[in-house]
């Protein structure tokens, strides 16, 4: 349904830890209207990422926060409702960062067609946008890409690592991830079909790990950082490569980890085991990779082979409450809102 006015949350208060709902405040502005080149889109999915709680500020994060009074970014599926812009066409159906809010104007420059008849649309918020842009370039461009042997993949069920587990089963790996709960653990074996599955919260966990690789691990694409990280050095094999995609334990910390200093840990096995340590920065390749990207998992798509398992929440006035569950655990795959 068509909102009449521009529905869009703004940043109302810099988060300590966790966001509450009342960091955020809903205000209704006119629909904007588009200049010469540019198009008016209504969004009609919009994406809900740790980027966001970055964002808010009082991250760990080197990233600059947005202004407090400012609409939140967010990447968005949007249909094209007026154009004078040429590339786009009204009933386009775009990916963009047209923010938390029910309609844009753009230039066009952060606008990509996207064919709805090839996935449903939620997947091009998922395993075919930015999340899965973001494992593929990991494992593809990062990383060597020759399969061999065991990837483990952590945070497995959410929205990188689903894509990361499964781009990893596409080019052969034997694919191992963690997730909270059996729940998770069950969607990781039967629908993603990975090879083994451990539950980070279960008190045996790293009897569990131990059991689910046992000849190491030779890549790790981690999204949690410290909170497994030290459980799982002493598995990985020499040579092992890491992709460091998330340190999603250490965005919303306020308090520094206590317990036992693993840094000497990790400089030893870095240089006894060889490995190679890579950050992942998705920005730099989302403008200009998302053709290769595609064209590499046009075969999958075809095939169906890919799962887009989405967390759906309805309604623009949800997403403060929704967006509270991110980093609880509480959620799987991709968390979107559908708002129109
Ligand atoms: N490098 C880049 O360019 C780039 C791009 C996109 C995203 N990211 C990062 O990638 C990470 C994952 O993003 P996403 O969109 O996939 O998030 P997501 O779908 O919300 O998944 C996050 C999952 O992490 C797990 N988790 C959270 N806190 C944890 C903790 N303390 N210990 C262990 N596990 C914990 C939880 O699942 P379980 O408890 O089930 O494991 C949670 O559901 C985030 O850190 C995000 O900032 C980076």
């Amino acid at each position: 349904m068509r909102s009449p006015v521009n529905r869009q949350i703004t940043l109302a208060a810099r988060p300590h830890g966790n966001p509450k709902e009342s960091d955020f405040q809903i205000v209704q502005r006119p629909v904007p209207v588009p200049g010469d080149g540019q198009v008016l889109v209504r969004n009609v999915l919009v994406s809900l990422d740790p980027l966001n709680r970055i964002l808010m500020g009082n991250a760990n994060s080197d990233q600059p926060p947005i202004a407090l009074g400012e609409t939140m970014f967010a990447f968005t599926v949007a249909v094209v409702e007026q154009s004078n812009n040429p590339a786009f066409a009204v009933g386009d159906h775009v990916a963009g960062t047209t923010g938390w809010q029910d309609y844009a104007v753009s230039d066009g420059s952060d606008l990509r067609i996207v064919d709805p008849d090839i996935a449903p649309l939620p997947a091009h918020l998922g395993t075919l946008g930015m999340t899965g842009l973001t494992a593929w370039v990991a494992l593809t461009v990062l990383l060597n890409p020759k399969p061999r042997g065991t990837l483990l993949v952590t945070a497995a069920a959410g929205a990188v690592g689903s894509a990361a587990a499964q781009i990893g089963k596409l080019r052969g790996y034997r694919v191992v991830g963690t997730a909270g709960g059996p729940e998770k653990i069950r969607h990781l074996i039967e629908d993603l079909g990975l090879d083994a599955a451990v539950d980070h919260r279960a008190p045996d966990f790293t009897e569990q790990l131990a059991h689910a690789v046992p000849d190491g691990i030779d890549t790790l694409y981690d999204n949690v950082g410290a909170a497994l990280f030290p459980a799982l050095l002493p598995h990985l094999n020499v040579n092992a490569q890491i992709a460091v995609g998330g340190v999603m334990s250490q965005i919303t910390r306020t308090e520094p980890f206590t317990g036992p200093d693993h840094l000497p840990d990790l400089l030893r096995a870095a240089l006894y085991k060889i490995l190679t340590i890579r950050g992942v920065n998705v920005t730099e390749y989302h403008g200009h990779s998302y053709p290769e990207f595609l064209a590499d998992l046009a075969p999958a798509i075809a095939e169906r082979k890919l799962h887009y398992g989405t967390h759906l929440v309805q309604g623009l006035e949800t997403i403060p409450a929704a967006f509270t569950q991110m980093f609880t655990g509480r959620t799987a795959g991709k968390m979107i809102a559908q708002i129109s």
